[in-house]
């Protein structure tokens, strides 16, 4: 017999989803069927729930009729997807990303004297992506990334990658500009970065290119020295937010030095400029027969 489910278990489920929601989180844990374990219910050939964040210890009779009763209801499927996953556009899916990010009061930087949210900017089909740490005062102001004296050395490293500005598409870790242009914290980094993956996820670039330690850290979620990063190739799907696009494989993602950090240690640019002519390798990008200073 069908098991329907309890109005009062419904609303707890659509609750919990839309607490998830709020904070950025879209995508479950799906378990696989074990070995010999039919993806189907025998006696009514419907398919198990498919999302659970508990679904990886063995379930009783009663909790899979209660799943059974939620994937025939369809609540989940309905609430699990993302707003932007209902538009093929980019541009529209990066709105709409915007409109979900709100007038953000996540974690504590919305009250420690931040003027504005700075979401990212650029080209939304973007194949190269570059990611830095935070809004310093200037893009605080402006309500737009690397637009200070570090935007001033990331424009003539684009530049001198025979790149435009707005080729590319320009976002941080952390959207609210810490005080003082400290490091964000680790709960200000996670509680962010989930708009960030779904802004990678959308875009969906070739290149991602993480500029400097936090960025580099934050995006794949490792522990290593700058040092250790660079020079190298990670393969890069953004995690927790999958691409509305199936047959995006991911991206290539790249570490680099922190523009910031090449104003005081211009020594660096050297080392900086070898990042960015692998990157350009492997996007079939000749530079142009004059680089930029
Ligand atoms: N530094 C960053 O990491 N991001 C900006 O947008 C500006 C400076």
């Amino acid at each position: 017999m069908p098991y329907s489910l309890d109005p009062e278990l419904r609303r707890a489920l659509v609750e919990r989803v839309r607490y998830s929601h709020e904070m950025g989180i879209y995508d479950f844990y799906r378990r696989e069927p074990r070995l010999g374990e039919s993806t189907e219910n025998a006696s009514t050939g419907v398919a198990p729930f498919p999302f659970s964040t508990e679904l990886r210890e063995e379930m009783p009779a009663r909790k899979s009729a209660v799943a059974l009763a939620i994937a025939e209801d369809n609540i989940l499927e309905i609430a699990l997807s993302r707003p932007e996953d209902r538009v093929a556009d980019p541009v529209e899916a990066l709105k709409l990303i915007r409109e979900d990010l709100g007038d953000c009061t996540r974690c504590k930087l919305h009250k420690q004297g931040r003027k504005q949210i700075v979401f990212g900017v650029g080209n939304p089909r973007a194949e190269l992506m570059f990611v830095g740490e935070g809004p310093g005062a200037d893009e605080d102001a402006q309500g737009e990334p690397f637009v200070g004296r570090a935007g001033q050395l990331l424009n003539n490293m684009i530049k001198a990658m025979g790149l435009r500005r707005e080729d590319v598409y320009i976002a941080n870790v952390v959207k609210c500009r810490p005080p003082g242009n400290r490091t964000p914290e680790p709960d200000e980094c996670e509680t962010c970065s989930p708009f960030l993956m779904r802004q990678i996820a959308t875009i969906k670039p070739k290149v991602v290119v993480a500029l400097g330690a936090t960025a580099a850290k934050n995006l794949l979620a490792m522990n290593s020295s700058l040092g250790d990063l660079r020079g190298r190739w990670f393969d890069f799907k953004p995690s927790g937010a999958q691409s509305s696009d199936a047959t995006w494989p991911g991206a290539r993602l790249a570490v680099t030095y922190h523009p910031a950090y090449l104003l005081r240690d211009p020594r660096q640019k050297g080392e900086t400029w070898k990042d960015l002519q692998m990157v350009m390798k492997y996007l079939g990008i000749e530079p142009p027969k004059k680089a930029a200073e």
